[in-house]
């Protein structure tokens, strides 16, 4: 209504331009009219401010709960912002107060049981924040990382037969799932899910890329995350994809063997198979090198290694260490379950003047964000290790 009567009003009582050039200083009793119904529509506007504000004061805020609530879903469904975990908040941007940002617990020293959550302000390097999983996928996660009522693995026998599972050692990654698409647990699916979550929200550009994906489970979840946020990102997933060198997985070999057919199945079958997810199959230390020349590749927001052997880690990481822009991140699967991967991490540090330091995940896991880009010599890569070939 009111819109209605000031437009009207608007366009019968507008001057032009020649008249307001003709006539600068005299308004005219049309004008003088304006002008008081003006002041009394402020009256009223001012007036209805004053009854919202008393309704907001009296009510706490809670009545407007439902609108900050649209205004997300909207926000969500059509705004540019529409990727979950952006930097976009609408309970800071109004007056409502603030949600505190909580970040993904730490795990302290080889103790699933000594936790600690950082400080989000304080300690930001630390921090990836930590959202609630939706319900897809959180149902992805539970999904990838194997049904308790398959057991865990008899390490005994390489998996042929299998014992009971325990809830603790499937969450910290700490068994084998016989039949789950993952080995790493939901510790660290977390941890990778928060990881591409923190690279949209910080809006640091590149792929997302997992060298040794087994089966192909985390990838799956990465690339259903991926989806979920509306961000386009393209997946890189790279393994041997078949049975590495005798008695480099000793009585495993089997239980680890893949084929690149047999992952793109398990994508297909949670419908994250597309166009955007991309396989390399061969030993990294062939693929790797030649990734860092590939034009489809760009930038790699997310690196997460999981090769197991020196070798492995030092292909990966001398070739594609400078994909990784500032502000992106890279996980480490094995660092602290593997001496040899540790043994690696340490001589790229002081190789090469890296100055990040790794934040634990559990028992076998860190991550780091790139906060420095250095310049890799690769004069200084070292002689072969112990290698997957
Ligand atoms: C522990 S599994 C990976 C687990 C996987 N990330 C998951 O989510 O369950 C290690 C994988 O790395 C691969 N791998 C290890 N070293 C490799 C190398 N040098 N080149 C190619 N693949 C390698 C193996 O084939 C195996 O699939």
């Amino acid at each position: 209504m009111a819109m209605t009567s000031r437009s009207s009003h608007g366009s019968a009582g507008a001057q032009s331009d020649s008249d307001k050039l003709c006539h600068p200083s005299h308004p005219n009793p049309e004008q003088s009219s304006q002008k008081a119904e003006a002041s009394h529509n402020q009256t009223e506007r001012l007036a209805l401010l004053f009854i919202l504000i008393l309704v907001l004061i009296l009510s706490g805020g809670s009545r407007f709960e439902p609108f900050t609530v649209y205004l997300k879903h909207n926000i969500n469904q059509h705004g540019s912002n529409s990727i979950r975990g952006t930097a976009l908040d609408t309970s800071s941007s109004s007056s409502a107060p603030s949600k505190p940002k909580v970040c993904l617990d730490v795990q302290i020293n080889d103790d699933i049981h000594v936790r600690y959550t950082p400080d989000a302000d304080m300690e930001s390097e630390q921090c990836l924040v930590y959202h609630e999983p939706s319900p897809y996928i959180d149902l992805i996660m539970k999904t990838v990382v194997g049904f308790p009522n398959h057991g865990k693995c008899n390490l005994i026998d390489g998996c042929k037969t299998a014992l009971p599972y325990t809830p603790e050692e499937r969450n910290y990654g700490n068994d084998w799932p016989p039949y789950g698409y993952t080995m790493v647990g939901y510790k660290r699916l977390e941890n990778f899910r928060a990881a591409i979550e923190e690279v949209n929200r910080n809006q640091i550009p590149g792929a997302i890329m997992e060298l040794g994906v087994w089966r192909g489970g985390s990838m799956i979840m990465a690339a259903a995350v991926s989806n979920d946020a509306q961000y386009p990102r393209n997946l890189w997933v790279v393994d041997a994809f078949e049975t590495l060198p005798p008695g480099t997985y000793a009585g495993a070999s089997d239980y680890l063997a893949t084929t690149e057919q047999m992952v793109r199945d398990n994508f297909d079958f949670f419908h994250v198979l597309s166009d955007r997810v991309y396989f390399v199959k061969g030993m990294f230390q062939n693929t790797a090198p030649a990734l860092k020349f590939n034009d489809d590749l760009g930038s790699i927001a997310v690196l997460r290694v999981d090769g197991n052997f020196y070798d492995s880690y030092q292909s990966s990481m001398y070739s594609l260490y400078a994909k990784v822009p500032v502000g992106g991140i890279v996980i480490f699967d094995d660092v602290f379950s593997h001496p040899d991967v540790l043994k690696f991490w340490l001589h790229f540090k002081q190789d090469q003047g890296i100055t990040e330091k790794i934040n634990r995940i559990d028992r076998h896991s860190a991550w780091f964000r790139k906060t420095r880009d250095v310049e890799i010599d690769m004069t200084r890569m070292r002689g072969p290790e112990n290698r997957a070939s």
